[in-house]
């Protein structure tokens, strides 16, 4: 079983990750960063999240801001005022812990050398603090899997080609992108050409347990907004970056490119710039997942919902 440390701001796909995470691996802690919602919305729908797998998984609380400039929009319209679709959870019962999110990625990935996956499902701002703190982090993980950007520039933003999770700290993604020599891009695009069948998800929304009682509940208020928006079939970015990040094998075709952030740019800051044609002369760091295998990651978010006959 892969060993995950997951960076999020929970955020609706990202509750879908976590429940992917917790059906299939092993969940070394989640480490939260403000995004979708501010940090204490993400801390503390991650304790519920927690609640909700029954499990003991940490909750380190990270940084409330991005890097430098405070952000201009979240995603509140999306994922509900609380970031869990405003269904009114209790306080959780799972608690924080009594560490920061930046030194418990330090710390984790020092105990288990060679064996942690991270995986990036929120701004950037925690693992490019990590870094900045021991440029040595890259070395001591087995991969790092991040969902962010939009690689041919149809981002999900008011700065249009940028994708949320960059454009929202695009300091803090430069500085993980400059510093990682390898990982895994699984970017906005990607989620677009990846949507479920909204029957389909149903169907298993239906057949599940209270994991899929509990996603319906969360989700009312994302899937309207889609809707209004004009999109078709139920998308979850973060849930395809999990599936990568559980099983590589989910991984169709990609292709190793240079990727960098724009940080300027009256319309392009928080932009992710590929270097399709290699004339940067800077080697390609980004693995840029181009298709996945649809059965596989639907198999995965099944029984991640408790909808899986097989299991
Ligand atoms: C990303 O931004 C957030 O709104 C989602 O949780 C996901 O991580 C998609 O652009
Ligand atoms: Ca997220």
């Amino acid at each position: 079983k892969p060993q995950l440390l997951i960076d999020t701001d929970p955020g609706v796909d990202d509750a879908l990750a976590i429940l992917m995470a917790h059906a299939h691996a092993d969940v070394l802690g989640l480490s939260v960063a403000a995004g979708n919602v501010g940090l204490a919305h993400t801390v503390r729908n991650a304790r519920t999240l927690v609640d909700k797998v029954g499990g003991s998984t940490p909750v380190f609380a990270g940084c409330p801001t991005p890097l430098v400039r405070l952000p201009d929009e979240d995603a509140a319209f999306v994922h509900g005022q609380d970031g869990l679709g405003d269904a009114g959870f209790q306080e959780p019962v799972t608690g924080i812990a009594d560490e920061h999110a930046v030194h418990a990625l330090l710390r984790l990935t020092r105990e288990r050398p060679g064996e942690v996956t991270l995986v990036a499902l929120a701004p950037l701002t925690n693992l490019a603090l990590a870094l900045r703190l021991d440029p040595e982090l890259p070395q001591r993980v087995r991969r790092l899997v991040v969902m962010g950007g939009a690689v041919t520039g149809h981002g999900n933003t008011g700065r249009v080609p940028a994708e949320f999770n960059v454009g929202f700290d695009p300091e803090a993604a430069h500085v993980v992108f400059e510093g990682f020599p390898d990982f895994d891009l699984v970017d906005w695009e990607l989620t677009l050409r990846h949507a479920f069948d909204e029957a389909d998800f149903d169907g298993w929304l239906a057949a599940g347990d209270q994991r899929a009682v509990f996603f319906e509940r969360i989700f009312r208020v994302a899937r309207q907004t889609n809707s209004e928006r004009g999109r078709r079939g139920i998308i979850a970015a973060d849930a395809l970056a999990m599936a990568v990040a559980i099983d590589p094998s989910v991984v169709v075709r990609s292709e190793r490119r240079r990727v960098g952030v724009e940080l300027d740019g009256r319309l392009t800051r928080g932009a992710t710039v590929v270097d399709w044609g290699g004339r940067l002369g800077l080697p390609a760091q980004a693995n840029v997942v181009l298709e996945l295998d649809q059965a596989k990651f639907a198999a995965m978010v099944r029984r991640a919902l408790g909808a899986d006959p097989a299991a």
